[in-house]
């Protein structure tokens, strides 16, 4: 048995407020008990979007009667809502800014739009950016500009990573996670279709090519050579996030599948047998140990977010623990996972939440409404 401190994830949905059906801040806080999280900081792109006084209410109060764990909730970056959200600040996980297109409807498309938000919000919190390829290499640049940590979520291909190592060496204030599902899965990987909701043929309406929308996800899943890349440069990768975005079975093997996998519960037993697995490919540097587990999913966070202390907290796993991943046995609400059927090694018996024993043996032990908002002044 090993025991490791709680784990911070930075990068969730809860879908709270506005699709519950998905996922809620009970449920949620849940599943990331189950995976050994103690902390996860929610995102934005809820319905409606968390993106003012009013919004950010909404999401704390629900999260303040329902969520198991300990979290914080990001605000969203809008197109005229830099004071607001500026103001917020002490309150909130950090700003969040979507560059890029994917699941909700939060979108800055033009740069004079992010120039404001880089100018008010504070500078002891990362702006975290969705920007991916050229986007990213744009958001690089603002931070260099505006002088200000920027923190690039999931990051996927060799060319991103390969750049953040370059704006390090610059000294650029740049941090960058990566997810469990671009270190293991290609755009090539068999993930199990759907049977249901095939899609319309063109006569109807439709596009006539059946999607799997079980394979939708933003960032996409990238080549063999992005992946590999990853590996290659763990040393630049910061964190560890899980994006974990619940959709159910039935919305992902629709016409229009939204993009997303959940991934709180698969997190630590993927990345345990990674470090099982020993210095694969070490020549090319290709190898994870359990400090580097300890690094990216407690240390890296805690300082990039300005995270306090969770006192009397502690995971417990038994390393040695072999099992296959089975959506049935999770706790999030939408029912499936991209790794069913998965064999692992690592499996988290305990769960102790400031003092208090939070999840043992596959059960929940505490109430809803024990988790904590750590901006909460
Ligand atoms: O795949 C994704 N799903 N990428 C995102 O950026 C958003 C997320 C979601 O909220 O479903
Ligand atoms: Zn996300």
């Amino acid at each position: 048995m090993i025991r490791l401190p709680g784990l911070i994830d930075p990068h969730v949905h809860l879908r709270e407020p506005g699709a519950t059906h998905k996922e809620d801040f009970d449920s949620g806080t849940c599943a990331a008990l189950a995976g050994g999280f103690t902390l996860v900081l929610a995102m934005p792109n809820t319905r409606p979007p968390i993106f003012d006084a009013e919004t950010l209410d909404l999401a704390l109060n629900a999260a303040k009667q329902k969520a198991r764990c300990d979290y914080a909730q990001y605000v969203g970056a809008g197109p005229d809502n830099a004071d607001v959200v500026a103001a917020l600040a002490d309150k909130a996980a950090a700003l969040k800014m979507y560059l890029d297109i994917t699941f909700g409807q939060l979108r800055l498309d033009d740069m004079t739009l992010w120039m404001p938000h880089f100018e008010k919000y504070p500078k002891q919190y990362p702006i975290v950016a969705h920007s991916e390829s050229r986007s990213m290499a744009a958001a690089i640049l603002f931070a260099a500009i505006y002088d200000r940590p920027v923190h690039i979520a999931h990051i996927s291909l060799k060319e991103e990573v390969l750049l953040i190592r370059a704006a390090k060496e610059k000294g650029i204030t740049v941090t960058c996670e990566v997810c469990p599902h671009h270190l293991f899965l290609t755009a090539d990987s068999p993930l199990p279709q759907g049977d249901r909701g095939a899609s319309r043929s063109v006569a109807e309406g439709g596009s006539g090519v059946r999607v799997n929308g079980r394979k939708e996800v933003r960032p996409r899943l990238a080549t063999r050579s992005d992946v590999d890349a990853l590996w290659e440069n763990l040393d630049v990768i910061d964190c560890f996030a899980t994006d974990h975005a619940p959709h159910t079975l039935e919305e992902k093997d629709s016409e229009n599948p939204p993009p997303g996998f959940p991934g709180l519960e698969t997190a630590l037993p993927l990345l345990l047998t990674a470090v099982a697995a020993g210095p694969f490919g070490a020549a090319q540097g290709r190898r994870l140990t359990l400090d580097d587990l300890i690094q990216k999913m407690y240390v890296n966070p805690r300082k990039i977010f300005h995270l306090p202390d969770q006192p009397e907290t502690w995971i417990e796993v038994d390393e040695n623990a072999e099992y296959q991943i089975k959506a049935f046995e999770q706790f999030t609400r939408c029912g499936w996972t991209p790794f069913e059927g998965w064999k692992v090694k690592g499996r988290v018996r305990k769960v102790v939440l400031r003092g208090k024993t939070a999840f043992e043996d596959g059960k929940i032990l505490v109430e809803k409404g024990y988790g904590r908002n750590i901006r909460q002044q």
